[in-house]
């Protein structure tokens, strides 16, 4: 247990070794403290930032992130509930149609 959901994420993201050319994937509406992670880490380590594209309902889009998959992509950090709107992206589904992602 640790004091808040900032220093919880923190944690788990600067536990992930990142280096050049590796992919991380991530939300065009993230929550901002974490996309500037990923720019701070992605300028230290050569890794690149990747937003997946939203759908016409301005949700993520599930398609476009299966599109987006691939060998370097070392992470996929999307914010599940977004305070800015409450929309909770349907990547559950995603994620189990590969097999690959855990939720
Ligand atoms: C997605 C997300 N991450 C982090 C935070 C910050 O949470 P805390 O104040 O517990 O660090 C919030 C706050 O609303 C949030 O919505």
């Amino acid at each position: 247990m640790v004091e808040n959901a900032t220093r919880a994420w923190d944690m788990a993201f600067y536990s992930v070794s990142l280096g050049p050319g590796d992919r991380i994937l991530t939300a065009m509406a993230e929550y901002a403290s974490n996309y500037i992670a990923f720019l701070q880490v992605a300028r230290k380590t050569g890794a690149r930032v990747e937003p997946v594209p939203n759908d016409e309902y301005g949700q993520l889009s599930v398609e476009a992130l299966r599109e987006m998959l691939g060998e370097r992509v070392k992470l996929i950090a999307i914010t599940h509930i977004l305070v800015q709107s409450y929309t909770t992206p349907a990547l559950r589904a995603s994620g189990n149609r590969r097999g690959r992602a855990r939720t």
